[in-house]
This record gives C-alpha cells, structure tokens and sequence, in this order.
C-alpha cells in the first residue's frame, strides 16, 4: 500500500451525501472487479455487460486495463511493483465513481492476490460493494486466441514478464464469480454477472 506522503491534509467533508445521489439516480454505485489472463475475455463481458446494464437504465462505466494504460497510468510498466500502483490507482478511481454513484466494470489482469484484496479492503472500508468476477480460461486457450499476438511475442521471448509466461497469475480463491468464456457467449457470461448483482441487490430484478 502506498504510504501518506503529504502532511497537514485534512478530509473535508460535503453537503451532499453519497445517498442522496444514489436518490437522484435510483442506483447505488459498485465495482465489478473482473480478473483474469490476458485474452480471457474480461474486456469482451465488461463490453457486453456494460451495454446491457445501459440498456436497462443503469449509469455504468468501464475501466480497461489498455486504456487505462494509455492514459493515467502511462508511466508504469508490469514489474510487481508498477502493477500494484496500477491497481492501487484503479481502486481509488473506481471508488471515486462508485462514491458518484456509478456502477464501475473494471477489467484489469491483476494477477496479484494481494493487490486485488486491497482494492476489496479500500471498498469494504467505505462501505461499498466490490464484486470480485474470475474469468477463467485455462492458459492454452488465452494463447490459441492471443488477439493482440503477445502470447507469440511473449513465448519468443520478447516480452520477459508476460503473465501466464513468464510472470505468474495468482488465481482468485474465492472469487464472488467465475465464468468461463470458453464455455459460454460475451452476453450469456454478462447475464451471469447480472444475476449476481440482482442477487445482491445492486441493480433491481
Ligand atoms: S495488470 O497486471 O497491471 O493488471 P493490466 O490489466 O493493466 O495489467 O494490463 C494488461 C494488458 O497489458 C494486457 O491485456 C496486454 O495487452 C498488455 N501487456 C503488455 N505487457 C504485458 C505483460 N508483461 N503482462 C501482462 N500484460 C501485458
């Protein structure tokens, strides 16, 4: 966890609640947190997920690892360490949302247990539901997909921390879902999630 550096900074707090926003917009805010290798097909069901929440008048927006990484986190690589920043920061960014009031998808490799249980504790401790989603396909099948071709580049050695390869993936050992792409469509796996979050009360039935 990144340590406080600046002193003398002081919460200040507002005069509109996160609940009357949520009044506004007839929702409470979340984060999906999906996980999983690249080629999995996080990016695929948060793509099919967020355009059926819309569908259904829900405010929902995604984070994406690659885009994400074009932008605020420009500056960080895939060493243990930029990986956990890049998480922290996304954790801080979906509460951020998810204090506004928005459903958050977040689709990040987050290979690391201990970074994703971090994102789960900066939720749990403001009172806000994180929803951990494994999509899991086994290795061989990330790699005959490899839409971006890095699997290849990763196997010639090319990119030495490739997750799978040559840097691990620690899977999630009580995920609050697990769908395998492998065994089902982009909207039947965005059904699944949905009927998690009914179950859970996040969006109506
Ligand atoms: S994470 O490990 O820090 O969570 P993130 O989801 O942001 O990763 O970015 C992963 C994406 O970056 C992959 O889908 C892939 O396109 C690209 N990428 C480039 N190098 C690597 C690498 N060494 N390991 C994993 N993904 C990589």
């Amino acid at each position: 966890m990144a340590e406080q550096k600046a002193t003398n900074v002081y919460w200040h707090e507002g005069e509109v609640t996160r609940a009357e926003r949520a009044q506004l917009l007839g929702q409470k805010g979340a984060t999906i947190w999906f996980t999983g290798l690249s080629g999995s097909g996080k990016s695929t069901v948060a793509v099919a997920l967020e355009k059926a929440l819309h569908q259904q008048g829900r405010l929902v927006y995604r984070l994406d690892g690659d885009n994400v990484r074009l932008g605020i986190n420009k500056n960080l690589g895939f060493s243990a360490e930029d990986r956990a920043e890049n998480i922290r920061r996304i954790g801080e960014i979906a509460k951020l949302f998810v204090d506004a009031g928005v459903i958050v998808l977040s689709s990040f490799v987050s290979p690391y247990r201990a970074d994703r249980d971090m994102v789960r504790k900066l939720h749990d401790d403001g009172g806000m539901d994180f929803v951990e989603v494994f999509v899991d396909v086994p290795l061989a099948e990330a790699e005959k997909r490899d839409p971006k071709g890095l699997y290849k580049k990763a196997r010639a050695g090319r990119i030495p921390n490739f997750t799978g390869i040559g840097s691990a993936y620690e899977r999630p050992e009580k995920p609050d879902l697990r769908i395998d792409t492998s065994a089902l469509s982009a909207d039947e796996a965005a059904n699944r999630v949905i009927g998690e979050l009914v179950a859970r009360g996040i969006v109506p039935g």
